[in-house]
């Protein structure tokens, strides 16, 4: 396929970083170790700093300046002393900080342009017990020096590439994705690129990819019950891609499937044309309507937890709204992860008629039947009935609501905490929020929101022909 052949050198040519990119990010990295292990041993604590993830593997992406620093610390201290080990560090270089995390504290700093996380963990064996969920990264780094090859690296930077441009890629909670670590375990064990995709392409629920072989795929699909099971080498009890949901797993097979049949640049880049707002609007064209809840943010929370929350009130309130009898067709949220936070709610429509057919109970279980009867006999919403039709009890009954967004309204006068939005976001629905209808969006339509509203009204993967 020489088609193919000619695209995988442009690819490479494009997120292989050249000589200089990467004997930069070498230099930097070596002496922010010594930096770091100099000030650690002045504290006198037993640590060091080692280099992990992507760049110690050698998969990085070209322009990808997130540096993975982590403090191997020996495992007499507990998670009681991470923080204290952090303190030592941010004492000691200067830079900007953000403390970010949700379950593992760790330092993200801004130095020398590059994004360097500072990462503790313990220096344990995964096969007996780690003591942090970071604990088997080192362990992550020795395996792939063992295995991988420049040919590999490079396998794994197409793939890298590939779930980047499908939307695919990265296991936090927005994405729900590939991790780096997943890519590099899924080439290995395909032993290229177009190999695991032509595997990717015919994958169904449940499949399992072993590198270190012996247990048994059946207890694998058991014991993890995830879309995809990649076993950890280092780590057996681990599955390396549960972060990995259906969504996205069905959409790289789908992508798969297509690249396979007709590669293309396509799925290894974002579209390439610049989208308006008119793009956007001109998909509002009436054929279906689009509730939008706008949230205004004043302290939002680490990413992690915050799109947690996004997605299960995003789940809540399309639930609400399907009980109250509007037609979902799709919601989705956005999000800056700092000011502002959008839910979209695609409808068939934002105004249903007022009245509904609600069936009672079958004739002859008269118990049921007579308490149906007397609950709507003289219901104020009672439109007509309650009658028989056939061998069932009916009732036409006004309904509550015949707004979508009356509906909302209502439901987030509180913040929306009874109806399941999450704790803090509800908070930031009582102190403000609005509620608009298809263009009514149009002044709240920054960079960021129009191309996923684009995309959103499109509903399809840009990468289909
Ligand atoms: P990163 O998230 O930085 O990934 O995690 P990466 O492999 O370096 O890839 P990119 O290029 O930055 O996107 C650093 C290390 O943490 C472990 C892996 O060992 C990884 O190499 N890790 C991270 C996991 O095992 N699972 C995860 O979901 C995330
Ligand atoms: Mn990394």
């Amino acid at each position: 396929m020489l088609e193919w052949v000619e695209l995988r050198e442009k690819v490479l040519s494009r997120v292989k970083p050249s000589e200089a990119e990467e004997k930069a990010i070498r230099v930097f990295s070596g002496e922010t170790i010594k930096r770091v292990n100099a000030l650690l041993q002045e504290a006198g604590l037993e640590a060091s700093a080692e280099l992990h993830g992507s760049v110690a593997h050698g998969t990085w992406l070209s322009g990808d300046t997130d540096l993975d620093i982590f403090i191997v610390m020996s495992p007499k201290y507990s998670r009681g002393d991470l923080e204290k080990i952090l303190g030592v560090l941010k004492g000691g270089l200067d830079g900007d900080y953000v403390e970010a995390y949700a379950e593992h504290p760790y330092l993200r700093a801004r130095l020398g342009g590059y994004n360097v996380d500072f990462v503790p963990c313990f220096r344990v064996d995964p096969a007996t017990g780690i003591l942090s969920s970071t604990d088997r990264t080192p362990h992550h780094t020795k395996y792939l020096e063992g295995t991988l090859d420049d040919e590999l690296r490079d396998e794994i930077r197409l793939l890298k590439q590939f779930t980047r441009g499908v939307g695919v890629y990265g296991a936090e909670i927005r994405v729900g994705g590939f991790s780096g670590y997943l890519c590099e375990l899924l080439v290995l064990g395909h032993g290229s690129f177009t190999g695991l995709l032509k595997a990717a392409a015919g994958w169904s629920k449940g499949t399992v990819v072993q590198l270190a072989t012996g247990l048994d795929d059946y207890e694998l699909r058991e014991r993890f019950r995830e879309p995809l099971v990649v076993v950890d080498p280092v780590d057996p009890g681990r599955n390396v891609a549960s972060a990995v949901t259906q969504d996205t797993f069905w959409s790289f097979v789908a992508a798969a499937k297509a690249f396979t049949e007709k590669p293309s640049g396509r799925f290894f880049w974002g579209p390439d044309v610049k989208l308006g707002k008119m793009d956007a609007l001109g998909l509002l064209d009436g054929s279906t309507d689009v509730v939008f809840l706008v949230v205004d943010e004043s302290r939002a929370e680490v990413a992690d937890s915050l799109w947690g929350q996004i997605h299960k009130s995003r789940e809540a309130l399309a639930r609400q709204l399907e009980d109250n009898d509007f037609k979902v067709l799709g919601s989705s949220a956005w999000s800056d992860e700092k000011r502002r936070h959008v839910f979209l709610f695609r409808l068939e429509a934002e105004s249903i008629p007022q009245v509904a057919k609600r069936w009672g109970p079958p004739v002859s279980l008269s118990k049921n039947a007579e308490k149906f009867i007397q609950a709507h006999r003289d219901a104020p919403g009672t439109v007509s009935g309650p009658a028989t039709e056939a061998d069932r009890w009916y009732v036409l009954s006004k309904r509550e609501f015949t707004s979508a967004r009356a509906l909302l309204s209502q439901l987030l006068e509180d913040g929306g905490r009874n109806v399941g939005v999450s704790r803090n976001l509800s908070i930031r629905v009582l102190q403000h929020h609005r509620l608009l209808v298809n263009e009514e969006i149009e002044p709240y339509l920054e960079e960021g929101l129009v191309d996923h509203l684009y995309w959103f009204l499109k509903g399809r993967p840009h990468w289909l022909d």
